[in-house]
Formats: structure tokens, C-alpha cells, sequence
């Protein structure tokens, strides 16, 4: 193994009626004003929102609404949170929803305590805040594993740049499984997907030395091929969802990285395809992947005939990818741009944007240059 420090800040709560012993355990440390924050309405046609206002009523909790937070949220709604979280001096921030209103709270967090622009803070002087308005999150859509990390992705519409922006993480996450009954499926199975990503992109980052970390996200990915085709029989297996829910948490809390840096190009490369078009996250990476796994195959022959071998039971390295491949057919993912949805007409144009624009990874199994990113994405067209 190599070297590398391991801190872990969030409590899990996971299984049915999970919101409920949450609540009765971490209510005493949530203070007085609670900032409720949700998505479009989801939560409250599926019934979650009556149910945790319910809960925070009967501990005696003032409420601060904060809804309307939209899939691949914004710098402005952040905020927007910001300021409301100072108006009503909030005490407590309880993120209700999936990666995008957990991703949006953990900046609101951090943001209401600051004075400075947070934008300015992390990318102009390369500092990181120390402090934020304490968190929890329930989850209503998994996939990211937004739930059990500091790390927010956040779009900043006037700069054109989709990326990363740090907070807070939540003290504590609910995960009951039953709170995603009502996701659609394709959401369902974009998430599962982006979990599978997640831990693809971390094995494939180096070093290249055996270790633990590497079996992990190996049985991770596994389970999530597994429990995707499960849902492809029945989409309501709750089994399936609970262990995708898991499977979720596990591939970005920060275990799968113990020893090593990771890959994550073909996360750069959708966030800034987010940035352009609004695309769905997980579809976004359904479509980048085999394009990019086609290109680094070779610079990383033996991890991926050992990822074609346990995951997909293939023999070869390419073989891994086809399998990869056919899997998000399968799945009925997007396979090119013209299947995404978009706020803008993906053209050549649009990609060579992308590919001027997003980040350039250094521990990947082979650095890649724009012009070869862009060849990726035209690949994708
Ligand atoms: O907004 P509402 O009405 O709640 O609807 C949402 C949204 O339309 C819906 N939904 C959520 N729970 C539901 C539900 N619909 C019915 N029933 C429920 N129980 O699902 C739609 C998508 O939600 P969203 O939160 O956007 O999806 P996801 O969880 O995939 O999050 C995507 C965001 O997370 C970022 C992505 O870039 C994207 O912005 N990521 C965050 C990461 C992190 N913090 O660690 C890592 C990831 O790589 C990713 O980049
Ligand atoms: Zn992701």
C-alpha cells in the first residue's frame, strides 16, 4: 500500500425506517432553526417531505424552507442558501434529496460562514474553508455518494465551468433504500451507473502496486453489474436497490482511495459536457467511458484484463471494454451525445469547447491532450 491518511465524519443510518432513528439520535445536536432544503418536488408528491417536517415538528424544530434546487446545481442557488441560512441564522442544514441538493447544501454550508466569494477562496488563493453550519443528508436518489463526503459539484453558469467546489460534509446520512422507490428508472440506473464509474475511475489511477484498495472497488464494481441487472428483471427489487445504495456510499467515502490517486478523466470530461449542455451526470459518463476506455486500453493492459476478468468474466482487456460497452446497451443507457438530453444542440463546436475546457488528469494510466480529449468526444457525436 501506499501512504495515505483516512478520516471518516459521517455517521450512516442506513436500512427501512432509518430517517426515524436518525431523528431521534441527532435531533439534540441539530440546534433550534432547521434549514429543510429539497429538490424540484419530488419529496413531497413520494411523501418524504411530510414525513421529515413531521419528524423535525415533533422535536420542536423552526423550519426554513429551502427548495427548488435543480439537478446539477447552481452557484447561484448556492447562493441563494447561502443568504437565507444568514437571514434565518440556521442552525442546522438537512439536505433532502440526491446528489445535486446534497452537493448544493454542503456549499451553502460552508458559504453562510464565510465573508469572501467561496469561489474566489478555493480557486483564486487555493484556500479551503475550515468551518460551515453543521449538515445531515437524506437520501432520495443514490449514485453519487455525495452523502459521505466534503466534495460539491457545482456549476457556475456565468463561467461556463461545471467542477468542484469543497464544504461541509454531513454529520449524518440516512440511506433507506425505500426513499428511492419513486426515482425513475433511467435516474435509477444513471446513478448505478455513476457509482460503477466512480470505482472504475479510482482503480484505473495509480500506483499500479497490488493492494487492497484495488480488490474493494474490483467487488464493488462487480456488485453494481450484478444489482443493475437485477433491476433490469425488476426494477422495484429492493434488495438490489439496497445493495446499489451501499454499493453508492462505498465507492465515494474515500475507501476505495486509500493508497492511491485517482483517474477521473472521464468525470472531467462530463462535468464540463454538464457545464455546456445540462446533460444527467451518470448518462453523461454512459457515453464517455467505452470511448475513453477504447484509448487507454493499452496503457493499462494487465489492470484491465483483471477488471474484464472479475467484473464482466471476460478474458481479455478489450474484451472488458466491449463487455463495458454492451452492458450500457443493456442497460438502455445513451450510448452517443444525440441521446442525452441537452439544453443545446451537441455539435462539434459544442464538444470542441469541452475539450478546450475541462480538466487534464495526471494519474490516469496515460495522460491525454485536447486534441485527443476532443477526438474522444467526436467519437462519442
Ligand atoms: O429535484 P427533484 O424533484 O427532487 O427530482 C430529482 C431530479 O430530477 C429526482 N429525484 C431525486 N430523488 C427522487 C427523485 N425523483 C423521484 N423520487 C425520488 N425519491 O432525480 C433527479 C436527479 O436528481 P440529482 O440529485 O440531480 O441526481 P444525482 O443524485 O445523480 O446527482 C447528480 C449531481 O451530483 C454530482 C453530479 O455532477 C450532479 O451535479 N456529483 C456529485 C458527486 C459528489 N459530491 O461526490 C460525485 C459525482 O461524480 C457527481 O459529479
Ligand atoms: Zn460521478
Amino acid at each position: 500500500m501506499d501512504k495515505f491518511t483516512f478520516s471518516y465524519p459521517t455517521k450512516v443510518y442506513f436500512g427501512k425506517g432509518s430517517a426515524g432513528q436518525a431523528f431521534e439520535k441527532e435531533h439534540g445536536r441539530m440546534g433550534k432553526t432547521v434549514m429543510l432544503a429539497y429538490g424540484g418536488g419530488s419529496v413531497k408528491k413520494n411523501g418524504i417531505y411530510d414525513e421529515i417536517k413531521t419528524m423535525l415538528a415533533q422535536a420542536g424544530k423552526r423550519v426554513v424552507e429551502f427548495g427548488g434546487i435543480m439537478p446539477n446545481p447552481t452557484y447561484a442557488k448556492v447562493q441563494e442558501g447561502a443568504s437565507l441560512a444568514r437571514e434565518k441564522q440556521v442552525d442546522y442544514i438537512l439536505a433532502v434529496g440526491g446528489g445535486s441538493v446534497i452537493d448544493c447544501c454542503k456549499v451553502v454550508s460552508a458559504q453562510a460562514q464565510l465573508s469572501e466569494d467561496i469561489w474566489d477562496m478555493e480557486y483564486g488563493r487555493g484556500q479551503f474553508p475550515m468551518a460551515g453550519i453543521p449538515m445531515g443528508a437524506v437520501v432520495t436518489a443514490s449514485g453519487t455518494g455525495a452523502e459521505m463526503n466534503a466534495g460539491a459539484v457545482i456549476t457556475y453558469g456565468e463561467k461556463r465551468w461545471k467542477g468542484p467546489i469543497f464544504g461541509t460534509a454531513a454529520s449524518f446520512a440516512v440511506l433507506d433504500p425505500d426513499y428511492t422507490r419513486s426515482v425513475p428508472p433511467m435516474q435509477v440506473l444513471s446513478g448505478a451507473f455513476d457509482t460503477l464509474s466512480h470505482a472504475m475511475e479510482t482503480y484505473l489511477g495509480t500506483s499500479d502496486q497490488d493492494n487492497v484498495s484495488d480488490d474493494v472497488a474490483l467487488a464493488i464494481m462487480r456488485n453494481t453489474v450484478v444489482n443493475m441487472r437485477r433491476l433490469l428483471v425488476n426494477i422495484n427489487d429492493m434488495e438490489a436497490r439496497s445493495n446499489l445504495m451501499w454499493d453508492s456510499a462505498m465507492a465515494e467515502n474515500g475507501i476505495l482511495k486509500c493508497g492511491r490517486l485517482t483517474d477521473f478523466q472521464a468525470h472531467q470530461i462530463e462535468h464540463q459536457l454538464g457545464a455546456y449542455t445540462d446533460c444527467s451526470h451518470g448518462q453523461g459518463l454512459a457515453v464517455i467511458h467505452p470511448a475513453y476506455y477504447r484509448h487507454i486500453v493499452k496503457d493499462a493492459q494487465e489492470k484491465f484484463t483483471r477488471f474484464a476478468k472479475v467484473v464482466f468474466d471476460v478474458d481479455t482487456a478489450g474484451g472488458g471494454v466491449v463487455a463495458l460497452e454492451n452492458f450500457i446497451k443493456e442497460c438502455g443507457l445513451p450510448t452517443k451525445m444525440s441521446q442525452l438530453k441537452s439544453t443545446v444542440e451537441i455539435t462539434p463546436e459544442v464538444l470542441r469547447l469541452v475539450a478546450d475546457t475541462c480538466n487534464i488528469i495526471k494519474c490516469n494510466p496515460r495522460e491525454l491532450d485536447r486534441e485527443e480529449i476532443y477526438q474522444i468526444l467526436m467519437e462519442c457525436l
